[in-house]
């Protein structure tokens, strides 16, 4: 089936009818899904799994007609919308803009179980693998399956003339006389090791060499699509002229392992590849936090070769490439004698590296791919930061927070911001009390307005009381992709800080006259997690704001450039 299959016959019927029906705005997931379901990538699926189809998918890797598809592409909807949809109804797919993609005519509505759905399509429920934790807290509990009807692709600015369909990239490869042709799935940055592997795969094979890159949903935390395409960009001019091309995957994975293997060899076959690659853990999430791999190194690589034929897509196995300096080029670690002297680089220790602005060395990546990176991942020093105080009334927070931006300010080199408790509420949060939903939206905001500071390469000083600890954690959860973030406890006690009360709100509070105060008639959630604990009645101000430049120092936030 290619994308044609999909297209109505009069694109206007769906969007015209559609504008009385029901409207589901897609999630970045299911715009991605849509995608493949539209564009024939995920031939031959027609649309959202039906039951039917859905259960032999978890239990046997099949469709309900026998066709092998290992992961189930449905569409999940909230409770409220379910409830006022029917099976036999239309509705009408939408993006984010409010602009109608298709149209999904309703075969079948039910309330899967999803931990069941887990373990059969991830052999766990663990919530440390990212694809059960999207599955079990990021879905939503209602399935709707049916035949989508497309209206228009999904529009993407960037890379346009790098994303080819199915249907135009068989057609290229015939413009190209391309017969084999070798795909390599990646998610990651390529180094050396990744060119010299697929230079192998292409050369054992005599085939063409396809990069293929998820651009779609990957792993939370990998390096950003942006800068992996300008990387594999700077890449491709290292394969010898006309041997290799590059086109981007509108796909969100799923991180399954096996299966997600088994799944990604269809859709490259649907995409007219021959031959596709499979290295040390392919898909995979990598380990949980006790250690354990969620998958066997290579189980991928049997998986697929017991399923190769009926693709009709060779497996390319490889076992993992390590550096031979004697030799001065990659090879597979089953190649080489036991004693031989390797060196490799862990994606930890590259992501250390870049953030202390340590030296990458040339055998391991392109000075050209390092430039990329670095200029996504500046060394720690040109990296934005939050610093987040939190504490009582009175506790000092304000004093010290204003020291720290003196002093920041006197170091020069970034901007920095202050988000002082009282003036946020005279401001940004002005129609806002103190009851929990208050302060806990109060505190978001703050966060929100740190989170693109940082992001931006700024220092945002935040010094609100927060009390609750999880909008604390919420807070943390946004800003640390993003920069550094350093939640500091301004530790007083309630007696000093009352003993204090420069303010006279304390005395308020006793006498009942302000309410919901903390620590006196409101709670205070001690931080377990605070970077930096200020003991403020045993320290100037001059001393508190010290203890943390020395520990912005030691960080690398601060001071004295490392060799870059
Ligand atoms: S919160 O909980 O983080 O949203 O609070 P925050 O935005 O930091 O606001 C605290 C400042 O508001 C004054 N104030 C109160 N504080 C606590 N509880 C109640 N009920 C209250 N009413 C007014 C107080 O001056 C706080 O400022 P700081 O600088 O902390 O003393």
């Amino acid at each position: 089936m290619t994308s044609k299959d999909l297209e109505p016959a009069n694109p206007r019927e769906p969007e015209e009818s559609g504008r009385g029906w029901p409207s589901w705005d897609l999630t970045d997931r299911q715009l991605c899904d849509l995608e493949l379901l539209l564009n024939g990538g995920f031939s031959p699926l027609s649309g959202f799994l039906t039951e039917v189809d859905y259960e032999p998918v978890l239990t046997d890797m099949r469709l309900a007609d026998g066709s092998l598809w290992p992961i189930p592409v449905t569409l999940d909807v909230t409770e409220k919308f379910g409830e006022g949809v029917s099976v036999g109804d239309s509705i009408a797919l939408r993006d984010p803009e409010g602009v109608m993609l298709a149209a999904l005519h309703i075969e079948d509505m039910w309330h899967p179980d999803r931990k069941r759905e887990a373990e059969a399509v991830f052999g766990t429920t663990n919530l440390e693998h990212p694809g059960v934790e999207f599955l079990l807290n990021g879905s939503n509990p209602v399935y709707l399956g049916g035949r989508v009807e497309g209206v228009q692709l999904p529009v993407h600015y960037d890379f346009p003339m790098l994303r080819l369909t199915p249907a135009e990239l068989r057609d290229e490869f015939t413009r190209r006389g391309w017969t084999k042709i070798v795909a390599f799935q990646t998610r990651n940055p390529m180094h050396r090791a990744h060119v010299e592997l697929t230079l192998r795969a292409a050369k054992g094979d005599e085939a063409n060499l396809l990069i293929h890159p998820v651009v779609g949903m990957t792993k939370p935390g990998d390096v950003d699509h942006y800068t992996r395409v300008r990387a594999y960009q700077h890449v491709l001019k290292r394969y010898p002229e006309g041997t290799a091309m590059l086109s981007l995957l509108p796909l969100a994975m799923r991180m399954g392992g096996p299966r997600e293997a088994v799944w990604h060899a269809i859709i490259r076959k649907n995409y007219g590849v021959t031959h596709f690659i499979v290295g040390r853990d392919h898909a995979g999430p990598g380990s949980d936090s006790s250690g354990k791999p969620f998958y066997g190194p290579y189980d991928a690589q049997v998986l697929l070769k017991e399923h190769q034929d009926e693709i009709g897509v060779e497996m390319v196995p490889f076992r993992m490439m390590v550096y031979v300096p004697e030799h001065d080029r990659f090879e597979p670690v089953d190649e080489i004698p036991e004693e031989t002297k390797t060196l490799s680089i862990s994606g930890t220790e590259l992501r250390d590296r870049l953030a202390d602005g340590r030296e990458i060395p040339e055998w391991f990546t392109y000075p050209e791919v390092v430039d990329e990176l670095r200029r996504t991942h500046p060394p720690r020093h040109k990296q934005g930061f939050t610093v987040f105080f939190t504490g009582l009334s009175g506790s000092g927070k304000s004093t010290i927070a204003n020291v720290l931006l003196v002093k920041l300010l006197e170091m020069g080199g970034r901007p920095v911001t202050l988000l002082d408790g009282d003036i946020v509420r005279k401001n940004l949060s002005s129609e806002l009390g103190f009851s929990k939903e208050h302060r806990d939206i109060n505190i978001m905001r703050i966060g929100y307005v740190a989170s693109e500071i940082t992001k931006n390469g700024g220092i945002a000083l935040c010094a609100p009381i927060a009390p609750y600890d999880e909008v604390r954690r919420q807070v943390r959860e946004t800003i640390q992709p993003l920069g550094g973030f350093i939640l500091v406890h301004v530790d007083a006690p309630i007696s000093v800080c009352e003993q204090r009360d420069r303010k006279g709100l304390y005395a308020k509070a006793r006498a009942g006259i302000i309410k919901e105060f903390t620590g006196i008639s409101d709670p205070y959630e001690e931080p377990e997690d605070a970077e930096v604990v200020l003991d403020t009645t045993q320290l100037t101000p001059e001393q508190a704001a010290q203890e943390i430049l020395l520990y912005l120092e030691r960080e690398g936030y601060v001071g004295v450039e490392t060799s870059s």
